[in-house]
């Protein structure tokens, strides 16, 4: 039986760097699918909540809804991702499309467009790369501290609009298994290339931080880390002079508990403080690195969740 307790959220007391815009929008993306983007969103999203931070996960797998259906939700709004991107809802009364996970401070955005009927409403409307970057401003997302976005693990508008709303950095999700690689490269660099006409009317194109997913330290997962690693050093991919790739220090490794994480309703921290193992960190360990990794300003509230985790407390 797996035991998680309800953690008590408090203010963060964040020591920010000059220039930091919040929220912090963070997509989370590859156009391969099942390469884990929306494992470890919800898992991200549960840590940082757990931490303190106001978060919103929104699940920008339009179709498919993984990230919706991780957590039980406390309160459900009668609208979500189809809503936000048409404008068919008013956005003064977050109630109407912002629901509440049991987890204090996750606040969810649902997929809720089985039908792909967004594809094409989006390719069509003339601002429909831009839709959802414009929405996210509306002052009823501005209290949250980090937006994560899911997405769906294809070339489409979707991805690009969901790139596109990105404030600093968009989180790439890759299995260390070449021909992954590779299709990220030539698949989700490709879509990144395919916007820098954008750049002219000044949007900047996020840099993308690799993350590789289902680490398993075989040789043949070294090997491929190891070709990626001088890839990116090399700048030996396309429009390398223009966009920015980069590679994660912190790797998720390949274990059953976050399948079960999924499973049983409960981001990975909760489930593993500590363990055993020599090869790899525990689950708490692992999402407390890569947090701190990704938002360094934020390292004191991380790192004292990952404290109290560790001594029973929470
Ligand atoms: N680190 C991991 N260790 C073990 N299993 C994992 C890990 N990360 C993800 N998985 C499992 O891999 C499968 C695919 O993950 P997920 O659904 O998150 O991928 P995805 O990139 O969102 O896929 P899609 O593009 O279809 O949306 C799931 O069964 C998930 O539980
Ligand atoms: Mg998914």
């Amino acid at each position: 039986m797996i035991n998680a307790t309800v953690l008590a959220p408090y203010a963060p007391t964040p020591s920010l760097p000059r220039g930091v815009c919040f929220p912090i929008i963070v997509p989370i993306i590859s156009t391969k699918g099942g390469e884990g983007k929306s494992t470890q969103a919800g898992n991200i999203a549960g840590f940082l909540a757990d931490a303190g931070l106001k978060t919103l996960l929104i699940d920008g797998d339009h179709s498919q809804p993984t990230a919706s259906s991780m957590y039980a939700l406390d309160y459900e709004a009668p609208c979500g991702f189809y809503e936000l991107l048409t404008q068919s809802v008013s956005l003064e009364d977050p109630d109407n499309i912002i629901s509440r996970t049991f987890i204090p401070n996750l606040h969810l955005i649902v997929s809720n467009d089985p039908n792909d009927r967004l594809t094409l409403t989006m390719l069509q409307a003339p601002d429909g790369r831009l839709r959802l970057r414009n929405q996210l401003k509306h002052a009823s997302f501005s209290h949250y501290d980090v937006i994560i976005i899911d997405s769906k693990g294809c070339v489409s508008v979707m991805l690009e609009l969901i790139l596109l709303a990105a404030s600093q950095f968009a989180i790439g999700v890759i299995k260390p298994i070449m021909p992954d690689t590779r299709e990220f490269l030539r698949g989700t660099v490709g879509v990144m290339a395919s916007l820098l006409p954008l750049e002219a009317y000044g949007i900047k194109l996020p840099e993308v931080c690799i993350l590789i997913n289902c680490m398993d330290n075989t040789s043949l997962d070294r090997q491929t880390l190891d070709s990626l690693t001088h890839i990116l050093n090399s700048r030996q991919y396309s429009h390398a002079d223009q966009l920015n790739l980069s590679l994660l220090k912190t790797k998720i490794p390949l274990l059953e508990i976050f399948e079960a994480g999924h499973a049983c309703g409960q981001p990975v921290h909760r489930l593993e403080h500590s363990t055993p193992r020599k090869i790899s960190l525990s689950a708490a360990e692992t999402m407390h690195a890569l947090t701190c990794e990704m938002f360094p300003h934020w390292t004191v509230e991380f790192t004292r969740l990952l404290v109290s985790l560790k001594a029973g407390k929470q």
